[in-house]
């Protein structure tokens, strides 16, 4: 009787086995279209999710690729012979071109170079990238790939608009790995944003502005909108032929089904958004695992002091000569040990308490429990880890948003901020002793931390349980509003507002002009009496 029971039990799994495994292993396609640096290394994570779930993943990259590789366990690979527009030359070149700029001092004229620098650099890398489209679209062969593989979705990291432009040509869904676009934070894009509480990115403003603030605010919207439109004037000719007549930059966007945002309201200023919007920001931090042998011992030899550990994040491995100095000189001075993440010439002040290496499992030395600050740049990878762990920061901004992302940090007494480019190794060491001793600044990012992980789904599943939802209903129409086929004057209601202005205009003649006729009317009437 044992071995029936045994045999039905057999049957059982069997059936159960038929039954639920093909919507585990039936996989969908996903094409990605990814974007360089520290881009890549969140579209990395999402890539590792939907592979573990049995998708089936395509990359597109360019020949000169600096993070992509060509050939992964992950996925499979589409190489475009055209550069990618974000080679690490020209990128290492732009910013250290931006820091020499920005140390000559806060001065209008810094500002005018430092904007000219940028619409300059700007313009280059867009016009290699839509070289970049040009190159795919005709590419036949490739194609005609892409066309027979069927693919499900398009994942893409809109910084650069190739994967719209072909989501838009083939017809696909497509969703958004993003928090940057065509007007720099991508709500502005599609969200009602109102310039009197939301800062914009390089302002340094909070949401509560003081009058010349918003007049500052204002101009500087206009000013990047006159920039952005130049920069991406290389794409119109592509966007005319491959998407359609009447669309151009800033239209095509909208289209998208989902915005996974990597944004997170314990850090970011609350605003208005929309119902297609998924919030992600932190979707990469994960609990620390135990760290490499040689480590461990390291951090272990620190005592009671603790560890600092900094990094700069993946673009700047090496600051300028003299700065380098001026920080290791300060790090010489603690008691605590030091883990930094340095590639360029060992500075002359190191002090046998810091350690230099080329790469540090940052994640996990972030959520050691001997770390004591994070000096980091403020990429929002590293702060999103740190408000993660709940390690507060001494923030050093050098260039893009890393002011403006630190600043909100400061804003929530999380941390500090040091002007790098005024610095020097007493000013750096005091406030390096501020954020090590004063515990305001770690009692506010462990509450941060709380309110972080306090949430009904983890970030990540929600990501990609939406990825999952755009390919089960083939889009996700239903979510997004019509505005994105409207034209400016009928979204902000203008021309309603003239036509009803119109109308009381009319009104008020026809009410006047009936008033003076009747009364005319009146005196003739008297006269002739
Ligand atoms: C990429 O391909 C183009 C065209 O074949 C070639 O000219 C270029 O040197 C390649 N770039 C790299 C980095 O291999
Ligand atoms: C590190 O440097 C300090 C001061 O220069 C010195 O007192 C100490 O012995 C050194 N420690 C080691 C392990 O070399």
């Amino acid at each position: 009787p044992w071995s029936r029971g045994l045999m039905m039990l057999w049957a059982g799994v069997y059936v159960s086995l038929c039954l639920f495994l093909p919507c585990v292993v039936h996989g969908e396609k996903v094409l990605v279209f990814p974007m360089e640096g520290s881009h890549w290394v969140n579209m990395k994570i999402l890539i590792e999710q939907l592979h573990s779930r049995g998708h089936e993943i395509t990359v597109v990259r360019s020949n000169d690729s600096w993070y992509i590789k060509e050939n992964s366990l992950l996925y499979t690979s589409i190489t475009v012979n055209f550069p990618s527009g974000f080679d690490e030359n020209l990128i290492s070149d732009y910013v250290s071109k931006l820091l020499e700029i920005q140390r000559q001092g806060k001065s209008a004229w810094m500002r005018f170079n430092f904007e000219i620098e940028n619409t300059q650099t700007g313009l280059e890398i867009h016009r290699k990238c839509s070289q970049m489209v040009q190159g795919l679209m005709e590419d036949e062969i490739k194609m005609k790939f892409i066309r027979d593989s069927k693919f499900d979705l398009i994942l893409t990291d809109p910084v650069i608009p190739t994967g719209v432009i072909m989501a838009h040509y083939l017809g696909l869904p497509l969703v958004y790995n993003v928090r940057w676009a065509t007007l720099g934070e991508a709500h502005l894009s599609f969200a009602p944003s109102p310039l009197s509480y939301i800062p914009l990115t390089g302002t340094m403003f909070s949401d509560k502005m003081s009058f010349f603030e918003r007049v500052v605010n204002v101009l500087v919207y206009a000013v990047g909108y006159m920039q952005i439109s130049y920069c991406v004037s290389p794409y119109q000719g592509l966007i005319e032929k491959y998407v359609g007549p009447d669309e151009d930059y800033f239209s095509i966007f909208l289209k998208a089904d989902i915005w996974l945002m990597r944004v997170d309201f314990v850090f970011e200023f609350p605003r208005p958004t929309m119902p297609n919007v998924v919030y992600m920001g932190g979707f990469q931090c994960k609990p620390a695992k135990p760290l490499p042998q040689h480590l461990e011992d390291f951090v272990q030899s620190s005592g009671e002091h603790g560890v600092i550990i900094m990094s700069l994040g993946t673009l700047i491995g090496s600051l300028p000569h003299d700065l380098s100095e001026e920080i290791a000189a300060a790090f010489a001075k603690l008691p605590q040990k030091v883990i930094w993440r340095y590639t360029g010439d060992k500075p002359s002040t190191l002090g046998n308490n810091t350690l230099l290496v080329e790469w540090m499992p940052q994640n996990d030395l972030l959520g050691h429990p001997k770390t004591k600050v994070f000096v980091a740049h403020g990429g929002t990878n590293g702060i999103q880890e740190a408000i993660y762990h709940g390690v507060p920061i001494l923030g050093i901004p050098l260039v893009f948003d890393q002011p403006d992302n630190l600043f909100r940090i400061d804003e929530r007494q999380a941390g500090k901020t040091v002007d790098i480019f005024t610095m020097n190794r007493d000013t750096f060491y005091e406030s390096l002793q501020e954020v090590l001793y004063e515990p305001t600044y770690r009692n506010n990012m462990q509450r941060l931390s709380r309110l972080h992980r306090d949430t009904p789904v983890n970030p990540l599943d929600n990501a990609i349980f939406w990825i999952e939802f755009v390919m089960r209903h083939k889009g996700a129409a239903h979510l997004r509003t019509e505005s994105y086929k409207m034209p400016w004057y009928s979204y902000h209601s203008v021309d309603v507002i003239l036509f009803l202005g119109v109308v009381c205009f009319l009104t008020f003649i026809c009410i006047l002009t009936t008033y003076y006729q009747h009364k005319c009317l009146k005196l003739q009437t008297k006269k002739e009496k």
